[in-house]
Parts: structure tokens; sequence; C-alpha cells
């Protein structure tokens, strides 16, 4: 176990003075809510839902072409599974069913109709990385799955369990809900406008590198005035591979977190970096890899904010990630794949795209 160190840096508000992207939009088109699903496309159903379930979800529905898997809130699904070949192939957002109709009017799309066993109606936009996004009202939801009762845990002040014992059991979890989703992109000033623009988002905390532009990492919230939402929905990260990094679930408890990371290894899936503890959002982590090789975060405990707190400006290096835990892994970092991190740069510095030749320069500097 390391404890973070952090480098000589830029104060904030130098980082800030630097920073030429804004905090939030001045006047949103609509404001979503939240999160509601990802969809992912795989090869192999069966393999994917085998992989979720003992990750800690639940079947609600499934065909031959589809599953729809929840957690213990009503949501009917958080995660879609269709087959077809591996790739995160789109998000789904909340909205007040009156922001569907703005997003109509004002970008002149349809209002379309869920089938039957997803529910509600969605308006369906592209950011500008390509991704496609639906905004969604009316959902399907279930009644709630109760959670099981916590044990009184003994403080070394306050111990209120006398004559019970603790007993738990190497099984799967539950995940209680979709926490976010992070994408690599390589527009990220104009992206970040775009999630603020288009959808209400409030940047919660910037990354940055010394002297720079561009934040390496934005973290995002809904702005859902003064009710608190996860201190991040969506963050954009300027790494060298583009597309999705990484899908997170909350769960209950640091202990599920490690009881999870134990099942897990029993079954052989494979073990990206954890358990730690984040800095920007606090979330006690663990990540996992599926048999697609694609990345999710088991979290618990991340911050709440409310659309009062400011946006947060900070140093981009090796230790930024984390405040206590393993030292961040190659296969998290990407740094385990060099050729295709390579590839993946290579196409990019021939294309209009934020990482040049000085900004890997700095970014190497930073994370070594
Ligand atoms: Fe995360």
């Amino acid at each position: 176990m390391t404890i973070a160190v952090t480098p000589d840096t830029l104060s904030t508000n130098e980082f800030k003075s630097c920073c030429q992207v804004r905090e939030r939009s001045p006047d949103p088109l609509i404001k979503a809510q939240g999160l509601a699903y990802v969809v992912l496309q795989r090869p192999d159903l069966d393999r994917a839902a085998d992989f979720f379930t003992s990750f800690g979800l639940l079947t609600s529905h499934r065909t031959s072409q589809r599953i729809l898997m929840r957690g213990r809130t009503s949501e009917h699904h958080i995660l879609v599974l269709e087959k077809g070949p591996a790739r995160y192939a789109r998000m789904g957002l909340y909205a007040e069913r009156e922001s569907l109709d703005t997003l109509s009017t004002k970008l002149g799309l349809p209002v379309e109709k869920h089938d039957p066993e997803l529910g509600g109606e969605y308006v369906t936009l592209t950011d500008p990385a390509g991704l496609t996004i639906e905004v969604n009202a009316g959902l399907r939801s279930l009644p709630d799955i109760e959670k099981p009762a916590a044990n009184p845990w003994n403080l070394s002040d306050h111990k209120p369990r006398i004559n019970r014992t603790v007993r738990k059991q190497v099984a799967p979890v539950q995940v209680h809900k979709l926490g976010h989703t992070v994408h690599s992109v390589s527009d990220i000033k104009g992206t970040i406008e775009w999630y603020q623009d288009t959808l209400g988002m409030i940047v919660s905390d910037f990354q940055l590198l010394n002297q720079e532009e561009i934040p390496s990492v934005a973290f995002m919230r809904c702005d859902r005035g003064d009710i608190p939402v996860d201190h991040h929905t969506i963050a954009l990260g300027l790494t060298p591979e583009l597309g999705h990094l990484h899908t997170a679930f909350e769960l209950d408890s640091m202990e599920e977190i490690a009881i999870a990371q134990e099942w897990l290894q029993k079954q052989d899936y494979t073990h990206s970096w954890g358990i730690g503890r984040h800095i920007l959002g606090s979330q006690i982590f663990d990540y996992w890899r599926d048999p697609d090789g694609d990345l999710f975060e088991h979290y618990a405990d991340g911050d709440l904010f409310d659309s009062s707190v400011a946006t947060g400006y900070h140093p981009f290096h090796k230790d930024a990630q984390h405040q206590w835990g393993p030292h961040m892994s190659a296969d998290f970092a990407g740094t385990n794949h060099p050729w295709r991190m390579l590839k993946s740069v290579v196409r990019r510095l021939f294309n209009k795209d934020d990482l040049n030749l000085a900004r890997i320069k700095k970014l190497n500097k930073a994370l070594n």
C-alpha cells in the first residue's frame, strides 16, 4: 500500500487562470437528471451475463438477442447487453418529460417510444466524440429490492454490537445502482462544452497539466439545483486511446467491495486496480475487466454535491487519482499494451486532435 505524494505543481489559482474551458453553461438547453443505463454489445451474451451476475447485477429480462440487468433500486434496467460485436454502444440519461420536447423542438429530433419492455420515451443525441446518448423519460420501473440488514459496526469508542457475531459469505454482492461512465475524447473542450450547453452538466473538478489551457480530465455532474447528486455522472479524459474508459456501479461498503473482489478472483476474472480511495469524488474503488476487455468499477462512499459547489482545479500526475491503495496498475493506465497505445497515438497525431506531440511529452513527464 502507498500513500500518494503530490509533486510540486502550480497552485489552484494558477491552474484556474490557465484553463480556457468554462465550468458550466450560462443557458443550457435542458438539465439531465442522471445516468439511466449503458448499452453494451457483446458477441456472447451468456458469457457477458455471467460476468455481470458475478459483478452484482440481476437479470430483469432476457431474450436471445438482449439481456436487461438491474441493481437494487427501482430502475428496471441499468445495463443492457445486446447481441453484436463487442463495443460500448450508447448511454441513457434521465430527464424531465418536457425536456424531451425541448430537445425535439430546438434540435429537430423525434421523440421516440421505447419497446414496452423498456417503457418510456427518448430522444437520441450524438455528442462531438460520436457517442450515442438517449435522453429518456418514463422508463419502466420495478419495486426496490430490500437491502440486507447491516451489522452494527463496533467502533473503538462506540460498540453497539453486543452478544452478536458477524458472518459474511463470499458470494456475488448486490449492486445498488449505476454511478458514472468515463470516456476519452479527441476534442475535450468542445465535448465538455457540448455536455454543458446541451445537458446542463457542471464540472465538479478539472485535472490539468502545468500551463495547459485544456484539462486532462473533467469530472461532470448533473445540475439538480439543491438536490445533491453524485460528484460525477460523466467524466471525460484526454488519454492516448479514445473511447470508453470505464463504467462504475455503486456498492454499499468497503467490505462489500472486498467480498466482491474475492468472489470475482475465485471466478478467474481479470483484476485491474484497487482497492483504494479516489481523490476527486472520494470513492473507495476496485476495477475489473469483463471477458471482452472493458473496464468496470465497484465503488462506495462517493461524494454528493448540489449545484452550489464551485468547480475545483487540480494537477494531473501519476498519483492524482488515489489517496491510498496500490500504485495505478499498468492495466488501468493502458501501458500493458504499448503497441496498441502507440498505434492510437500515431493515428491521432495525423488528425485534428488535442493529443499533439507537446502534450504527449507533458503527459509522459507527469505520469513518470
Ligand atoms: Fe470511476
